[in-house]
């Protein structure tokens, strides 16, 4: 057992009480061996989302106080400690004066170790109360700087300035852990599937998908851009490994303020040789249809903690209804008369948000939207050789009105062709060069996808803003903190 010296480990807060306590720190659910044996006075340190184990036991949780209830001569103090909230109840009798004395004056988001019996009770949250035999006050914080999150109510802005503290609110928790569990589902379906990881430089010389929407930076007195998408560069490691993904940060600097919109996200990006269209869309469905049933699997607790109805996620299952974009153009139209949408549908345009809200709304799993007008499109997509005015291209729509999770295509593979369309678009040949001898050498059909984390934890999570989907989000109007 280590003991740590208190002031390295937390740093000291104005007044002589407030002081953090020296912290024996054990590792958490010990099993003790003949080696280091664990004192048998000394309860196992447990955590709340694990108490199940540990029912009729003593435990210490170390935490922090999210709530406490006073009634009379009793407690009943709300604990936090990232993994899940637990009621603790303290008598006036069945505890120390001392303790019972600090508990009665602990405030909000104090830090504690406490220790107390694990009793089951179907009433509790998470189906276990602890009657609580010891604390320890790690740091209390003065009433004279009160922790700034009340249990109230409060404003957006308020709670996005206070970012830093707003993630240690049981919902708040919870949407990242859900959002850990989709880059975990993420990763491993392509991991368990023969992809290599192969990850892009976030640094680049040139655009991707136009160069409007880049972030400039000075490369030692020469223009780089942010990343926008590791696309091109995956597209070079897929003729080079057969099936690879990349899985990182991308930045758009379109001034966007929707609430789908982040200035930096994160993208998974499969890119697979000799994958056509259907290959692609057949992936597409079966990774949602992982990452969904991964996040049902391993974080129920934690989407009943944000409350998600998880009915209208049991149905993501493969497969997903495939709509060509003539078809999703002939629907909204017809929306448009029945007076379902505000604005008439203009042919050949991309979809707005409210067209793609309207059109995911029809569907109880993801809908997939193929072969939009090739003029509307990335340079780089495959035109349909049975009809060259269509992409070979699909969007991804998630149900409930979250629109596009996922873009990709099958990519031009003649040399000829993506030569006519970079100068079609004003592309920089030069910078392109590299990306053409992937045409030059050993060409082949190939396709893949990019799928943002924040548009899909929304979804799953149910949230109004991707702005609560990631630990600091980047928007056209924050950078703070
Ligand atoms: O449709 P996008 O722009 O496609 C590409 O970047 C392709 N190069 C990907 C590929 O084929 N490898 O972006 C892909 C996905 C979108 O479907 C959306 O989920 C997400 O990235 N996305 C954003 N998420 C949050 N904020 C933004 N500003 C986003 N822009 C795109
Ligand atoms: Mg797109």
């Amino acid at each position: 057992m280590r003991t740590v010296a208190a002031r390295s480990v937390y740093p000291e807060k104005s007044g002589r009480t407030s002081g953090p306590q020296a912290v024996h720190l054990m590792p958490e659910d010990t099993v003790s061996s003949a080696l280091t044996p664990t004192p048998v006075s000394q309860p196992p340190v447990a955590t709340i989302a694990t108490l199940g184990r540990h029912e009729g036991q003593s435990v210490t949780l170390r935490g922090w106080l999210y709530n406490l209830r006073e009634s009379g001569k009793l407690l009943f103090p709300i604990f936090r400690d990232g993994t899940g909230t637990v009621q603790g109840v303290a008598h006036v009798k069945s505890v120390p004066p001392a303790v019972f004395d600090a508990l009665k004056n602990l405030t909000q988001e104090s830090s504690v170790i406490v220790t107390g019996k694990v009793r089951a009770d179907q009433r509790a949250p998470g189906g276990f109360e602890l009657d609580i035999q010891d604390l320890q006050v790690v740091q209390r914080i003065p009433e004279s700087d009160p922790y700034p999150i009340t249990l109230k109510e409060h404003g957006v802005d308020f709670l996005q300035e206070r970012r830093h503290l707003w993630i240690r609110t049981p919902r708040q928790s919870a949407v990242l852990r859900i959002r850990a569990e989709i880059m975990r589902a993420a990763a491993e379906y392509f991991d368990t599937n023969g992809f290599v990881r192969t990850d892009p430089p976030i640094l680049t010389p040139a655009a991707c998908e136009g160069t409007s929407t880049l972030f400039p930076v000075d490369y030692f007195g020469n223009p780089a851009f942010l990343t926008q998408s590791g696309q091109l560069y995956v597209e070079a490691t897929a003729l080079a490994l057969g099936k690879v993904y990349s899985f990182g940060p991308t930045f758009r600097a379109e001034k966007s303020k929707t609430r789908r919109h982040l200035t930096e996200f994160w993208m998974v990006e499969p890119e697979v040789a000799f994958m056509d269209l259907d290959g692609l869309m057949e992936l597409a469905e079966n990774y949602l249809s992982h990452i969904v049933q991964s996040v049902l699997k391993n974080r129920a607790a934690e989407l009943e903690t944000i409350g998600r109805d998880t009915a209208k996620l049991v149905t993501i299952t493969p497969p997903f209804p495939r709509l060509r974009y003539d078809e999703a153009a002939a629907m909204l139209n017809e929306a448009h008369e029945k007076g379902e949408l505000e604005q008439p549908f203009q042919y050949g345009n991309d979809f707005g948000s409210p067209d793609e809200t309207w059109l995911s709304s029809q569907f109880d799993r993801p809908v997939m939207v193929h072969r939009y007008p090739a003029d509307v499109k990335a340079f780089y997509m495959e035109p349909d050789a049975a009809d060259p005015r269509y992409a070979l291209c699909v969007d991804v729509l998630a149900p409930e009105g979250y629109g596009e999770v996922i873009g990709g295509s099958q990519r031009v593979s003649s040399l000829e062709l993506l030569n006519q369309r970079i100068e079609h678009d004003h592309l920089p040949k030069e910078a392109f060069e590299w990306y053409l001898d992937l045409r030059r050498y050993g060409s082949v059909p190939h396709a893949g996808f990019g799928m943002g984390i924040e548009r899909v934890v929304a979804w799953i999570c149910n949230l109004d803003h991707v702005r609560e989907t990631i630990p600091f989000p980047r928007t056209l109007h924050r950078m703070c903190p």
